[in-house]
């Protein structure tokens, strides 16, 4: 296989309703992965698509009058314009309903009925029709999906089954040996703890209930389950059992395919299972990022508080929007999208570090040098670390962008930057333009020419996170072509003495941030649960006085927390089980923002015991835990002792 080929997927979003800047994140991160691929010498294929089938389109059509097709036409023109907005390089765009996608699905379900590893029989049991997802009924929480807390729906119909059990244990044998398949982590110990060690069940693979779907060709009551009908995009797109399969032997297996991390599960179990039945490598990898949340929970079109990527590409461009996406949320985890986060990204890496720094450079070569770079010295004392930096630079991008680790490569450019802005400060060219100093003019000639060359890095590096912004600064330095390549990066002092740069528009214009600020909240109000709960907290700032007495009613108590899990359904709470002394209690709290399960397993709290119980998302909660916050609780902290102590003491 020729190593030089590089395969990447997005996952293909449902068509029901518009896309969210929470969308946008995965195939922004995709695209600026897949630009970096090609950047450096790698032939690429990047998939994405949409996901036009199931009961839910179904329905949500016919609430709008509107034809199944008709409704995922206009949803996937209207995806498309978001994509092309946002500049993302995919090289296919696969739909559901395409052709081609059909006969392939029609193909592998044959297939692998032939084999047997499909079967027919009867469903009986639960499905989520907003997750499209089947469960069993010790897998409900309280009646309800365990993804998503809605109500599911009791079906029974005769049933096509994927014999998922025959290929468990090959699965298994796979990831532990692969490392690699699971990314984070921390993601493949889920699957195996909660899926695949507990045993897997057969997958029930089609219904007879709607008609909106593939239908299986031998037996056409039956269309075929949406998630089957959705996985086999990444590869029915590559030709996959049709008549030229020339995409397929080239590309796959594909090296990572990027999916949000509720939907882990289906791409690293039923997937890699079709893969096998069907004697297809697996995927290199699968990679499992967060979620952009809001600060008031995850964005949801039920909850009305989604953030509208095209009014954010509209008003500050679609690179700063790309900027934030990338830079903003460690890749794997969730990340928070606020106004203000936004804003400040853009005012201070873009518009003052990088923006000025673009513009003052340039400025002082036109005023100082006639507009033309000039001449250096690229082994002086002056400029030392800059130079040794920036050579150093193009290997961390790469070790960083291997590990998909896209903060962490964007951070380490602004590093130069920052260095850059530094070097400006401490050799004050202003000062040297006044020739005091035998030599100054050379030096002033040398410190620009190093910023000039500095800024070329930045530029290469950037491009396939913020293709715009590197045109425009290749533009105003005067930069041939054959000096915006990786491969020019290999010397500092690349860039020709004499060449002429040219001043233009500001890459990034500085945003009058309070009155953006109050611009973006009628936009996008903050969430207004969010909102109840500060007015809670406000009346909660009168507190009377109390009496001896009064404090003597509270029994706090020292608690071990010996287990913690998060409430699904729930964005805040979590469900921690203490040890108070020879006791045993549960109690839920509201700071799964602040502590995964797992940090807090151990630790020692301190708990107010003798507090009604109370429900919470259905859970009884038998007290409550301290702790100390802030008054817009975006910093928290439990309470618990500077000495270790045994649970069950009484705290007073
Ligand atoms: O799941 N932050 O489609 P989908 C980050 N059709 N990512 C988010 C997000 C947020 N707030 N909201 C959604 C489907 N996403 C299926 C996939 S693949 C064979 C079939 C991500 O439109 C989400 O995690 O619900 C998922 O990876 C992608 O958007 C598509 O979600
Ligand atoms: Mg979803």
């Amino acid at each position: 296989m020729n190593e030089k080929r590089f395969m990447i997927t997005t996952p293909i979003y449902y068509t029901s309703g518009s896309l969210h800047i929470g969308h946008c994140y995965t195939t922004v991160a995709a695209d600026a992965i897949a630009r970096y691929k090609r950047q450096n010498g790698y032939d690429v294929y990047f998939l994405t698509g949409s996901d036009e089938h199931g009961q839910k389109v179904e329905r949500e059509a016919a609430k709008v009058n509107k034809t199944p097709k008709e409704y995922v036409d206009e949803i996937t023109n209207s995806f498309k314009d978001v994509w092309k907005l946002l500049d993302i390089s995919y090289d296919g765009y696969v739909r559901t309903t395409d052709d081609y996608h059909k006969e392939t699905v029609q193909k592998i379900f044959k297939k692998l009925y032939d084999k047997g590893d499909i079967y027919k029989s009867e469903y009986e049991g639960h499905y989520c029709t907003p997750c499209e997802s089947f469960w069993l009924e010790r897998q409900l929480k309280e009646n309800c999906c365990p993804d998503c807390g809605r109500q599911t729906e009791l079906v029974r119909e005769e049933s096509y089954f994927f014999r998922l059990s025959n290929y468990a244990d090959r699965l298994i044998k796979h990831i532990k040996e692969h490392p690699e398949f699971i990314q984070p982590a921390s993601r493949a110990n889920e699957m195996l703890n909660n899926f695949l060690l507990p045993g897997l069940e057969d997958l029930c693979v089609s219904r007879t209930t709607f008609k909106w779907g593939i239908p299986v060709d031998f037996d056409s009551k039956h269309v075929v389950y949406v998630w089957l009908d959705a996985l086999a995009n990444y590869i029915s797109k590559l030709g996959y059992l049709s008549d030229d399969e020339t995409l397929f032997q080239k590309y796959w297996p594909a090296s990572v395919q990027l999916v949000g991390k509720e939907i882990v599960r289906f791409h690293t179990i039923i997937w890699p299972i079709m893969l096998m039945a069907l004697d297809i490598p697996l995927p290199k990898q699968v990679f499992g990022h967060g979620w952009l949340v809001l600060e008031g929970g995850k964005m949801s079109k039920s909850k009305g508080n989604v953030i509208d990527p095209i009014t954010l590409i509209n008003r500050y461009g679609k690179d700063a929007v790309r900027y934030f996406l990338l830079r903003e949320v460690p890749f794997g985890s969730d990340g928070v999208f606020s106004n203000a986060s936004l804003v400040n990204r853009i005012n201070i890496d873009l518009a003052n570090n990088l923006g000025n720094l673009l513009s003052r450079t340039v400025a002082m070569i036109e005023k100082y040098f006639e507009g033309n770079i000039p001449k250096s010295d690229v082994s002086s004392d002056l400029g030392k670390d800059l130079r040794s930096f920036a050579l150093s630079l193009p290997k961390t991008v790469d070790a960083n962008m291997n590990a998909l680790k896209i903060p962490e490569a964007l951070q380490s450019v602004w590093v130069l930057i920052d260095m850059c802005n530094k070097f400006i400060d401490e050799t004050k060219p202003w000062v040297l333009a006044k020739g005091e100093n035998e030599g100054d003019i050379e030096t002033l000639g040398n410190v620009l020419y190093h910023l000039a060359e500095c800024l070329r890095f930045v530029a290469v590096l950037i491009a396939p996170f913020l293709p715009d912004t590197a045109s425009a600064m290749f533009e105003q330095l005067g930069v041939d072509s054959d000096l915006t390549t990786p491969n020019s990066l290999t010397e500092f002092g690349g860039l020709k003495v004499g060449l002429a740069v040219k001043k233009g528009d500001a890459i990034f214009p500085r945003i009058d941030a309070k009155k953006e600020l109050e611009e973006l909240e009628k936009l996008f109000p903050s969430d207004s649960e969010a909102k109840e709960e500060k007015k809670a907290e406000e009346i909660a700032k009168e507190i009377p006085e109390i009496t001896y007495d009064d404090f003597a009613k509270l029994d706090l108590r020292l608690a071990l927390i010996t287990e913690c899990e998060e409430v699904k359904k729930s964005r805040s709470l979590l469900k921690l089980t203490l040890k108070v002394g020879n006791e045993t209690r549960t109690v839920v709290s509201g700071i799964k923002s602040f502590y995964a399960p797992d940090d807090l397993v151990g630790k020692t709290v301190v708990l107010v015991a003798n507090l009604a119980p109370k429900k919470l998302c259905g859970i009884e909660s038998h007290g409550m835990i301290l702790c100390a916050s802030n008054s817009d609780d975006t910093v928290l902290s439990a309470l618990t002792t500077l000495a270790p102590m045994d649970d069950g003491l009484k705290v007073r």
